[in-house]
């Protein structure tokens, strides 16, 4: 960065100074003050679970904190304060009930739900008065139902029949994983998997395709199987 030409008037000593302050207060980190930072434990929580932000690096010498709801400090949407001098929490318009403040700052979390995923701000107030601002992330997945598998049939003769097996699930972001004879489906020529692997297709069906197949559902926090499906396969 070229620093501005400094203009000749008597001035000049002062400009060079102020520069020289802004580019330390810019470019120079104290080795005393690291950032606030804030995590999620578990980063991704199954509905229902307990999850903590954790806080990293809180600065000494408080008078308090405040959580906010969102990724910004916006008193309507506080989840609550909390006065180190007295050890108080007080609850702000956004508070459920479900929360708990540490005096370490850390917001728990009980029985969440979808609807607290989002971002959470956290201000911290110094004796100083001066404030610092810190964000973190909640991730709720709920946990996924079981599955049913469907075929377009179950006895089917050599060479000749296709079969298409289809897994069936109401959850959204998962993802579809297929089991034959309880192991992981090994996929062959003859095989094809739909694009989210929610239909397999076997064309033609041969005597060593016979056996169980299931399906799983499974997103970041859980994941379930289908009941099995048995194919059987016939000579011509
Ligand atoms: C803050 O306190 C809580 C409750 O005592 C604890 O579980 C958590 O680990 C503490 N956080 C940090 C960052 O030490
Ligand atoms: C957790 O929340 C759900 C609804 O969000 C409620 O039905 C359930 O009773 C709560 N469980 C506990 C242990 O508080
Ligand atoms: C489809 O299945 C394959 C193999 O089982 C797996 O590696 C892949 O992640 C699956 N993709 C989706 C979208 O479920
Ligand atoms: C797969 O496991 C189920 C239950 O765990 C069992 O009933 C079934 O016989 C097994 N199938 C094979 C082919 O091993």
């Amino acid at each position: 960065m070229e620093p501005p030409s400094a203009p000749a008037h008597r001035g000049h000593g002062h400009w060079q100074r102020l520069l020289l302050a802004v580019s330390l207060l810019t470019f120079w980190n104290p080795p005393t003050t690291v950032q606030l930072t804030i995590e999620s434990v578990p980063s991704k929580a199954a509905e229902g679970k307990d999850v903590i932000l954790l806080v990293h690096n809180l600065p000494g010498r408080l008078v308090g904190f405040g959580w906010y709801k969102g990724d910004r400090v916006d008193s309507s949407q506080q989840i609550a304060t909390y006065v180190i001098g007295r050890q108080v929490i007080i609850p702000g318009p956004v508070y459920s009930g479900r929360e708990t403040i540490y005096p370490n700052g850390s917001l728990l979390f009980q029985n969440v739900t979808q609807k607290d995923t989002g971002y959470y701000t956290l201000r911290v107030i110094k004796t100083t008065l001066l404030t610092e601002v810190g964000m973190g992330q909640l991730r709720v997945y709920h946990s996924v139902a079981q599955p049913s598998i469907q075929a377009s049939n179950t006895i089917v003769t050599e060479y000749k029949d296709a079969v298409v097996l289809t897994c069936l699930t109401r959850d959204a972001g998962i993802s579809i994983q297929w089991f034959f004879n309880n192991q992981s489906l090994w996929l062959t020529e003859r095989m094809k998997l739909s694009q989210d692997n929610s239909t397999l297709t076997i064309d033609p069906v041969r005597r060593e395709d016979a056996g169980d197949y299931q399906c799983e559902v499974s997103n970041p926090v859980s994941s379930s199987k289908s009941d099995l499906i048995t194919l059987a396969v016939s000579c011509e």
